[in-house]
């Protein structure tokens, strides 16, 4: 099964997914396409031989017009899967409906026990509500913001004490960890 990555930032899901289907050989990441120049993730992909592809969103551009570009350079990979891993942008419903038709699943995972604390920074939200418990959530794509239907989720504990930063740094961690091996049970059906 091929794999095609969306991601704005650091990369570190987006690099253990590339290392899982590496070892395991059920899938190959056949590119990492980006919205961000500067993203280490596409450092990251060039050092595992995976292309690497910044695609520029100008200013004026709209979000439609753009998500047209991410379908064209996408198409030329024919993946199956479309996986998000702080992708930053919202999908458009013309990019969903086009992948949908052909039968291309597309995930993300989100550093919150959805419903709960959806958005830009699931972590922090947490944290700041004081819950004693969150987690890491991995769920199909819709046009909502983070509404889509849960595949799977990972509950921790948030350790009395420690400082945001230690708890997203241990969530990410945990993510790190879920994403391939979640992936790894959908690929093989066993999800
Ligand atoms: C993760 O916390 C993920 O859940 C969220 O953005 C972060 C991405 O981290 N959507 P990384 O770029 O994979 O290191």
């Amino acid at each position: 099964k091929k794999i095609a990555i969306l991601a704005s930032g650091s990369g570190s899901n987006a690099e253990a997914i590339m290392k899982w289907a590496k070892a395991s050989g059920l899938a190959e990441v056949v590119c990492v396409l980006s919205d961000k120049r500067e993203a280490r993730v596409l450092e990251r992909a060039f050092n595992h031989n995976v292309p690497g592809l910044y695609v520029r969103k100008k200013k004026l551009e709209s979000r439609e017009e753009y998500d047209q570009k991410l379908i064209v350079r996408l198409a030329d990979f024919n993946p199956d899967w479309i996986v998000l891993a702080g992708y930053m942008k919202l999908l458009t419903p013309k990019f969903l409906h086009v992948f949908r038709e052909s039968g291309v699943r597309v995930i993300n995972i989100h550093p919150s026990l959805l419903p709960l604390f959806p958005g830009l920074d699931g972590y922090g939200d947490a944290y700041r509500a004081g819950v004693k418990e969150s987690g890491c959530t991995i769920h199909y794509v819709d046009e909502g913001m983070d509404t889509g239907e849960i595949i799977a989720q990972k509950t921790f504990p948030l350790i009395p004490g420690e400082t945001l930063e230690e708890f997203k740094a241990r969530g990410l961690l945990i993510e790190n960890a879920f994403y391939p091996e979640i992936l790894e049970k959908l690929l093989t059906q066993l999800l």
